[in-house]
């Protein structure tokens, strides 16, 4: 069960960035650019270009860099200190506006100032109280037609299966997981699912447009883009993605094939 405290000591503390910068978990597209093009661009591409994006987690701006054309003012939150760091240096304060946040709310901003609220890669590892947290400040924060593009887990649609995976001793289990005979969890928060967002967010009059949910490294669907905003209630669409990671190997091999990174 990831806390805020633990990401905190792991992304801030234990992880090491040097030299790529999170470059690496975009290696099965070919690269963070064909990721973007082919992977995140054309989910969020009707939000853009905005006036405000606020990105959350934005680790050390692999998405950052792209957004930064997209919008008017582009402000970041990450509960790590270092990344921010990194952030400020990267792109420069004239450029982003740098918080570092609790991991929960977004008191920095005021309300009803936000365009668009993205966040890819980051909220995976945050656990429904904190995340129903953010919910509450996303409502806050976004004007009246403002949109959230949010990545976050599905782990908890499959507590059983999960439940026995963890009860495998250790060594057996990696082993397994390994060999793809069983799925890895990619350290994805249990206690979320897509459902539990969605009633979230309808809690705090939030309307879900759209739920995709998607595999990350096995079998099982265990990660979700939630498309959300405010505004009178709609129909979600929620959608069953098990060719994405088929995607990821078609760019890639485009990519390698006519040389593009
Ligand atoms: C796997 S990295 C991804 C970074 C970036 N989104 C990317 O895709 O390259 C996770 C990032 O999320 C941040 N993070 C984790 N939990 C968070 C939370 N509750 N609020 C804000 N940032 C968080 C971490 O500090 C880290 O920088």
């Amino acid at each position: 069960m990831p806390t805020v405290e633990e990401n905190y000591a792991f992304w801030n503390d234990r992880f090491d960035w040097s030299n790529h910068r999170g470059d690496v978990w975009s290696r099965e597209w070919g690269g963070p650019t064909n990721q973007w093009y082919w992977c995140v661009y054309p989910r969020i591409r009707r939000q853009l270009p905005t006036g405000t994006i606020l990105e959350i987690g934005p680790g050390q701006g692999r998405w950052t860099h792209f957004l930064l054309p997209y919008c008017e003012r582009l402000v970041l939150v990450d509960i790590s200190h270092r990344c921010i760091e990194v952030c400020r240096d990267r792109f420069g304060k004239a450029a982003v506006e740098c918080h570092v946040g609790d991991g929960r709310t977004l008191s920095f901003q005021e309300d009803e100032s936000v365009d668009f609220v993205f966040s890819f890669e980051s909220l995976v590892h945050t656990e429904i109280l904190d995340l129903t947290s953010y919910l509450k400040e996303v409502a806050r924060v976004l004007k009246p037609k403002g949109r959230a593009f949010l990545h976050h887990s599905n782990l908890g649609h499959y507590p059983r299966y999960y439940g026995l995976v963890n009860g495998i001793p250790g060594s057996l289990r990696t082993t397994l997981q390994g060999r793809g005979v069983l799925d890895f969890d990619g350290w994805r928060a249990l206690s979320v699912s897509a459902e539990k967002v969605r009633r979230g967010a309808e809690q705090e009059q939030l309307t879900v447009h759209s739920q995709e949910l998607v595999p990350w490294g096995g079998k099982r669907l265990i990660d979700c883009f939630t498309s959300l905003g405010k505004g009178t209630a709609a129909e979600t669409k929620v959608y069953e993605n098990h060719e994405f990671a088929e995607r990821a190997r078609e760019v890639k091999t485009i990519s390698d094939a006519y040389e593009i990174r």
